[in-house]
């Protein structure tokens, strides 16, 4: 599948949200608070990075968030990834790596020092994504708080999001 990534555009936005939606609809860990969460960070004007995934006729097919976090060891540069989601009916054909890949390599021209996340390692370690064991996200297992060292040192100590990560569902 071709696909272009690029940042949102105001048209794009209902998009975003239905297809946030749709993917996290049957997603164990998700709580169905993800497009919310989406909406807040743009309205707080707190998206660092929003890019969708385009394919043929120009469709929506993905959209990965990247928004600003502070971390306990107090080093800065560091964005969080997530939000991501791919439209259920267009997973597993690259679209979120393009995604995610996409988003590391803007996140770099930026001058970022790193990358956190909350996740699956099998999906994010081909991204040079790893866990360690001295940075913490409420208690969650060590192996699902990921990340990727851009600019050294390693932080260490608990991962904070943006408010608007707090959004019910
Ligand atoms: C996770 C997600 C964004 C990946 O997008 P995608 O377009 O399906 O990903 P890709 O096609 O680029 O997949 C690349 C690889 O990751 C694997 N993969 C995809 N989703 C995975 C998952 N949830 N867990 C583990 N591996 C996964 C695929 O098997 C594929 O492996 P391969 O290259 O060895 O075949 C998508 O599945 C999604 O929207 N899931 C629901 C929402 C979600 O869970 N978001 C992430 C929260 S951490």
């Amino acid at each position: 599948m071709s696909t272009i990534i690029r940042p949102e555009a105001p048209a794009d936005i209902e998009a975003i949200r239905a297809l946030t939606d749709a993917a996290f609809r049957n997603v164990e860990h998700g709580d169905q608070s993800e497009a919310a969460i989406v909406d807040g960070l743009r309205e707080a004007g707190a998206m660092t990075l929003s890019l969708v995934a385009v394919g043929a006729g120009d469709a929506i097919l993905g959209h990965v968030a990247f928004s600003p976090v502070s971390i306990e060891s107090g080093e800065t540069g560091w964005y969080g990834l997530g939000p991501v989601s791919v439209w259920p009916h267009c997973q597993r054909r690259g679209v979120g790596t393009a995604l995610v890949a996409g988003g590391l390599r803007r996140l770099e021209e930026r001058g970022a020092s790193g990358c956190v996340l909350l996740g699956d390692p099998a999906f994010y370690a081909r991204f040079g994504f790893g866990s360690d064991p001295a940075l913490t996200y409420r208690g969650l297992p060590a192996q699902y708080v990921q990340r990727l060292v851009m600019v050294p040192p390693a932080p260490r100590g608990e991962i904070t999001y943006h408010p608007a990560f707090e959004a019910a569902a």
